[in-house]
């Protein structure tokens, strides 16, 4: 199989290209320009991330899209990269052909299906706040993934961590489902992996979360 990862530059990349790898799968990691990102045992694209053409030849052919893209500083830009980035990739997968995306999203994005949980709701409200621009592209990412069409799922993470996968996780939505405010990237890989042959989450939002 093949699968396109976008935001595997960040610090989720590596859980994620070495759980393809796991899989023996064929894995393109799409790279802005500016990206220091290297490895030599994956095949690379690097451009802009509203470059059709590049877009396209990243996608074309994948089974799956998986993204980690989402907003990392606290002084993100103004002007919506993330949804804007993700409406171009959602364009060239329509293009290609290419049904399956598997995005990374956090409970800041409410699901109609959730209740409510503190726990998720405080931070979101503390984001809104603090981080404007951040929590508008979050917003934006969510909304336009929904709208696709496509064979989205998106993860709902709290606080991501590092360490070794304990693959031991909370599923569902908040307010429903008894939810921790952390999960390892390892595990939010594997399970980002699991999803593309599955049809469990095919538009649906879960949160996930470490037991
Ligand atoms: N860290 C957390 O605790 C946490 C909590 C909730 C949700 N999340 C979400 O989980 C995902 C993975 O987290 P992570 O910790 O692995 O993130 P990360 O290391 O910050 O990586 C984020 C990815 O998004 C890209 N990105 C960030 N800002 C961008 C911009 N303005 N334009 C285009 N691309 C941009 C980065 O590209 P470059 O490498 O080119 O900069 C990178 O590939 C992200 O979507 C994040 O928002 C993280």
């Amino acid at each position: 199989m093949k699968v396109t990862l976008f935001g595997a530059t960040g610090r989720t990349g590596r859980p994620l290209i070495d759980e393809g790898r796991k899989r023996d799968m064929e894995v393109t990691v799409f790279a802005r320009s500016s990206s220091t990102f290297h490895d030599p045992d994956v095949r690379v694209i690097r451009g802009s991330l509203t470059d059709e053409t590049l877009l396209r030849e990243a996608i074309s052919g994948s089974d799956a899209v998986l993204s980690a893209l989402g907003p990392t500083a606290l002084r993100h830009p103004s002007d919506l990269p993330i949804t804007t980035a993700t409406e171009a990739i959602l364009s060239a997968m329509k293009q290609e052909n290419v049904r399956r995306l598997i995005a990374i999203s956090t409970g800041t994005a409410v699901d109609p299906e959730d209740g409510f949980d503190s726990k998720i709701r405080i931070p979101a409200l503390l984001i809104k706040l603090a981080m404007p621009s951040a929590y508008r592209d979050i917003i934006g990412l969510a909304s336009s993934i929904r709208a696709s069409g496509l064979d989205w799922t998106m993860v709902r993470v709290g606080f991501l961590k590092d360490g070794p996968a304990a693959q031991r996780l909370n599923i569902g939505v908040y307010g429903h489902t008894k939810h921790s405010m952390t999960v390892l990237r390892e595990d939010v890989a594997k399970f980002m992996f699991d999803q593309i042959q599955s049809r469990d989450f095919i538009r649906q939002a879960p949160g996930i979360s470490s037991l």
